[in-house]
């Protein structure tokens, strides 16, 4: 059996995907979540079926905010740190939520690893960029989040850094950019275009469509952030992005032609916080990392649809 790792966030949709490939390495794997009630703890169990047969994984039900967390350091010898608030939208008028669960929740899992000083995996994001003038996006380029989740991100970053600066904790810092795949989060466009086009339904577009993400796939962010987790590097920020990008009318009629039904929705007003166009240089991580992206938009897209038809 391999080294023992933590999965914080281990029911949600990157998480629960995150610690099967790690069992299937070998690591022996601790797994936290505590079920925050952003969407049905149901979904949440489902995420984590799986994972209940691996003999090298332990599950437990924890919150980041207020347990002993030195305990579940115990012999750990990497932190994959997935748990967060996430959604970007949601954000405004939630602020406190994503205080205590992406910024206290971090400030305090770093405060635990002081003694071991463990590698902490940090599940950043794409939203720390903002609107930039120049895209593809380096890492080095200024942060200028436009949302309170956007904020909360970079207080981690900001947090991760001092901490290996002060107490020479390890980090690697991932901005994923937007993640679909099976099991994405019922909040997040890919979801709600595909049900509500294979059901028939009406949905909102926020905006004309014309926006842009660069849309990954969540296995080639589960083999990023192994690479990461595994890589000897001290303390390093990377991009994981999917390779391309597509504007979300162009995903929505791909999302129509591979469910066999025309889109039915509306355009709504462009929504705060929302960033007009994301698309990651990749370039650093492929140099340190091995890093390459593996999945096209349009099989990723068929292989979620085929998830969701279960
Ligand atoms: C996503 C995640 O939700 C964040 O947690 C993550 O940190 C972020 O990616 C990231 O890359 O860092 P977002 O890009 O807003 O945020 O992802 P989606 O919810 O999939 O939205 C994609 C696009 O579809 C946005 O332009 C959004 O305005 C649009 N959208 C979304 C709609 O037009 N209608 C909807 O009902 C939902």
């Amino acid at each position: 059996m391999g080294d023992k790792v933590l999965v914080t966030g281990s029911a949600g949709f990157i998480g629960s995907n995150l610690a099967e490939a790690l069992c299937k390495k070998d690591y022996n794997v601790l797994g936290i979540d505590c079920f925050t009630d952003y969407y049905p703890r149901k979904l949440k169990e489902q995420n984590l079926s799986n994972l209940k047969s691996e003999k090298n994984f332990e599950f437990l039900e924890t919150n980041l905010v207020d347990c002993d967390i030195s305990k579940l350091l115990d012999g750990v010898s990497t932190i994959y740190h997935e748990a967060a608030q996430p959604g970007v939208r949601y954000s405004w008028d939630h602020v406190q939520v994503y205080i205590d669960n992406n910024i206290i929740a971090t400030q305090r899992l770093l405060e635990a690893a002081r003694k071991n000083k463990q590698k902490i995996v940090f599940a950043s994001s794409s939203s720390v960029y903002g609107d930039v003038k120049e895209l593809p996006v380096k890492e080095s380029t200024e942060l200028n989040p436009i949302s309170p989740y956007g904020v909360t991100k970079v207080t981690c970053e900001d947090l991760l850094k001092i901490y290996n600066e002060a107490h020479g904790i390890p980090s690697a810092i991932l901005r994923y950019f937007t993640v679909y795949g099976p099991r994405q989060r019922p909040d997040m466009a890919i979801n709600i275009f595909s049900n509500k086009i294979m059901n028939g339904e009406a949905f909102e577009l926020y905006g004309d469509g014309s926006q842009s993400r660069d849309f990954t796939y969540v296995d080639d962010i589960v083999a990023g952030t192994i690479s990461a987790g595994e890589s000897s590097k001290e303390f390093e920020t990377y991009n994981i992005g999917g390779g391309s990008t597509i504007t979300v009318k162009g995903l929505i009629d791909k999302i129509g032609e591979i469910v066999g039904k025309e889109p039915n929705y509306k355009c709504v007003g462009e929504q705060k916080g929302d960033v007009k166009h994301t698309h990651a240089d990749i370039t650093k991580a492929k140099n340190d990392l091995g890093y390459s992206p593996k999945t096209k938009t349009a099989e990723g897209l068929q292989n979620y649809i085929n998830f969701i038809k279960g």
